[in-house]
């Protein structure tokens, strides 16, 4: 049963249209995965489900309540990370929260400890007198999660999460995402324009200029572009692409000095093969298709301008700036 269903959504701002006919499901209790570049309508799409913006047409609902018409039961059903931080500087981190469970209308006995337990869950339980500007992004995003949760919202919006984060920061914010969903019976919708971000989804869909390009999880996705390549150096390449062939029932040819095998769980199909050629092995490398490589086979474009050329960026930017000049 999804908890949240999205059937033909559309969003127009005069002439432009940020949401463009978007349907999509998410299972109870997964990470879903909003993908697309900047300004592809991701941020619309989140503030129309969480009752912040009406759509043009179409349908959202989040736990059976329409995000139009119940945003009061719509509101209590759900937290909202926003794209750009929302905390109050000039209040400690325990103040913060203890204003959101106030706003909530958290009951007052059950305050102090839901505050002090979501302090504790993010670690800053420590830092829980600091004002808010003293911490780093990191700190930040980990508490706007934490006041995220205070309410225990059956679904979690992060949108960006990691947008500004060192890499550092950004991996420790995911490897905590990706327990929320277990520790927390919640469902997480979350956008991000980094693709390699999306690895810890369960389902992801892919919107480009306010359309759904594709969905389904990593490893479907990544299907587009016919999965992973395992490159192998031999003692024999002829004969070793002869026996693997045979003994193992996969896609291999040789190529300039290599072996090639095509597969989708290259990982898991390494140790067969080694089993199979035994010490003709000299070495094994494997190159995983990621899931910028399905938005570039999509669209013909990088999802980030940075992995583009410096003229498409510039393209790219001119475009926008006539798009927000049109209307
Ligand atoms: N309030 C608004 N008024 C006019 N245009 C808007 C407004 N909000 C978003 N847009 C436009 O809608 C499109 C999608 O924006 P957004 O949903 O913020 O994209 P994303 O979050 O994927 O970067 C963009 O072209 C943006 O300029
Ligand atoms: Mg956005």
């Amino acid at each position: 049963m999804p908890i949240i269903k999205v059937e033909n959504l559309v969003k127009k701002f005069g002439n432009v249209t940020a949401v463009n006919d978007v349907s999509f499901n998410v299972e109870e209790g997964t990470i879903f995965g909003f993908l697309g570049p900047n300004g592809a309508g991701k941020t619309t799409t989140i503030n129309i489900l969480c009752a912040l913006l009406s759509p043009t047409s179409g349908k959202a609902s989040i736990d059976g309540h329409d995000c139009a018409k119940e945003s009061a039961l719509v509101r209590k059903s759900i937290g909202i990370v926003f794209q750009d931080t929302t905390l109050d500087k000039d209040l400690t981190a325990e103040e913060n929260l203890i204003f959101h469970a106030y706003l909530y209308n958290v009951e007052k006995s059950e305050r102090q400890k839901r505050v002090d337990d979501a302090l504790k869950f993010v670690d800053l339980f420590g830092r829980k007198d600091d004002l808010v500007k003293k911490f780093s992004g990191g700190m930040k995003r980990k508490l706007e999660v934490a006041r995220g949760l205070i309410h225990r919202p059956k679904v979690l919006f992060l949108d960006e999460p990691t947008l500004g984060l060192d890499p550092q920061s950004r991996t420790n914010l995911w490897e905590f995402i990706t327990e929320l969903p277990k520790k927390h019976n919640v469902t997480i919708f979350m956008t991000t324009h980094y693709m390699e971000e999306a690895e810890v989804c369960n389902d992801i869909a892919i919107i480009d200029n306010g359309k759904i390009i594709a969905g389904g999880s990593p490893a479907e996705l990544k299907k587009i572009i016919g999965g992973d390549v395992i490159y192998l150096k031999t003692k024999d390449n002829l004969k070793a692409v002869d026996e693997v062939k045979k003994a193992l029932n996969v896609d291999a040819s040789v190529k300039d000095g290599e072996i090639f095998i095509s597969t989708i769980k290259g990982d898991a199909c390494i140790p067969d093969i080694i089993r199979t050629l035994g010490d003709s092995v000299l070495s094994v490398r494997l190159q995983r298709p990621t899931l910028n490589d399905v938005f570039l086979k999509l669209t013909g474009k990088a999802i980030r301008e940075d992995e583009s050329s410096g003229a498409d960026t510039i393209k790219e930017e001119v475009r926008a700036y006539r798009r927000r000049h049109q209307s």
